[in-house]
């Protein structure tokens, strides 16, 4: 076949006897390669997949959907009854479609520089890869005291990301820096941007705390729930903890892995919108929010004692866990890599002792020995559930985990890079 694509590094990770995986087609949990394996699938596209690959009861609601067309020369009925249903338990918010969640995050970035005045950036987190989001930034889901955390990446080709419209890194999560780039920059800054997912690096007092901080400096805030809204709950962290924020951006989970993105604020703010000239061709295709609501008629039913399931989410991905666990213990290696449920269980993430922490390339051999054993996860990132993994044959995982992680400790076989 041949091999036009050209990639990010991260399409490029999946791998069997050195050759990349081109994949054919999804089934609930599992994916089907070109060559026919079949894999248990927890990268779910990086999160999009919520109930599985072409559930029969998603393909279905959806179908139905399409005899109404595809685009419209504005936004359509669909897109309305969706926010009424995302936003109920937010009276007044407003919302603005995009197709990705850097779109989202650019609109949020040029609403805060139109309030404030000002085109500065904290930032915390990946939160996207238009220049603004991702030039000099920081591998961020490493572990705080990971030694890859600081490396300073994208430097190179970037615009508008240097003297006032600087994004500086809020890399430790301590309250003292925060404020020491608040002091040294208040001038320039007109904006905060969070991941949700680095929430779980740090409590929600503190969370509390750097919002507030930023509010008296004059800063939008900006929670990004790019990851974990529509997964660990249907708006995310801010929202279920009461966190004062003024945007919030959801993507990835909401429509099964159709692309949509919600920017979501407080009228006054969204009114920036228009001068702002926040959307494109695309914003309104309808593709994106058939998935949507079909995958919300889903999701809003209780499975099993779970009442919806986004809870039940968590109970599987707090079992894939454990599952993946109680594998380190049975292949011996407990005492270096183990897996963790978390905001709740939408993703688990693998856990190192140190000593594998700072080695890339046992951490890279993991991956392939779990490809060999017919699994797909993520490592240095958390992995993802969708509702389909709830039918997993669990003794066949945990033997499949195992096998990998006995492989993975033999060192050498695993490495086919
Ligand atoms: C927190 C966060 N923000 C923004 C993005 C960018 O989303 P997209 O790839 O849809 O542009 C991502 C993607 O991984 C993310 O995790």
């Amino acid at each position: 076949m041949s091999q036009r694509i050209a990639h990010s590094k991260i399409t490029k990770k999946f791998r069997s006897n050195n050759k990349q995986l081109l994949f054919s087609k999804g089934k609930g949990g599992e994916v089907e390669a070109v060559d026919g394996a079949t894999y248990l699938d927890f990268v779910m596209g990086y999160g999009p997949v919520i109930l599985g690959h072409a559930t029969p009861e998603f393909t279905e609601r959806f179908s139905r959907y399409l005899s109404n067309g595809v685009m419209m020369p504005g936004y359509s009925r669909f897109h309305e009854e969706y926010l009424d249903r995302l936003l109920a338990p937010r009276p007044g918010a407003r919302g603005a479609f995009f197709k990705t969640a850097s779109e989202a995050i650019t609109g949020a970035l040029r609403i805060a520089a139109m309030e404030t005045g000002r085109l500065g950036v904290i930032r915390s987190g990946y939160i996207g890869w238009h220049d603004s989001q991702v030039a000099n930034s920081l591998k961020w889901h490493e572990p705080l005291h990971s030694p890859f955390r600081q490396k300073l990446r994208y430097v190179d080709g970037m615009r508008g990301v240097t003297g006032d419209e600087a994004v500086h890194n809020w890399v430790d999560l301590r309250l003292e820096s925060l404020a020491e780039i608040i002091d040294t920059h208040r001038d320039r800054l007109g904006c905060f941007v969070f991941d949700a997912y680095l929430a779980s690096f740090t409590t929600p007092a503190v969370l509390a705390q750097a919002l507030a901080m930023c509010h008296e400096a004059g800063l939008l805030t900006v929670f990004d729930e790019t990851k974990t809204g529509g997964r660990i709950s249907p708006l995310g962290y801010a929202h279920d903890l009461g966190l004062e924020t003024d945007l919030i951006v959801i993507g990835k989970a909401l429509a099964n892995g159709a692309p949509i993105s919600v920017l979501i604020g407080r009228p006054e703010l969204l009114i920036h919108a228009e001068r702002a000239r926040l959307s494109g061709t695309f914003s309104k295709e309808m593709l994106a929010a058939y998935a949507a609501l079909a995958a919300r008629d889903i999701l809003e039913q209780p499975i099993g004692d779970s009442p919806d399931g986004w809870a039940e989410l968590g109970r599987i991905g707090t079992r894939v866990a454990e599952t993946f666990s109680q594998a380190a213990k049975s292949a011996g290696v407990a005492g270096s890599v183990w897996a963790q449920p978390v905001l709740g269980g939408g993703m688990f993430e693998l856990v190192y002792s140190d000593d594998v922490l700072g080695d890339k390339t046992r951490r890279e051999n993991l991956l392939a020995a779990f490809a060999a054993n017919g699994i797909l996860l993520l490592e240095g990132h958390p992995s993802f559930v969708c509702l389909a993994h709830g039918q997993t044959d669990w003794a066949d995982l945990e033997d499949r985990a195992t096998r990998a992680l006995r492989l993975w400790s033999t060192d050498g076989e695993a490495d086919d890079e």
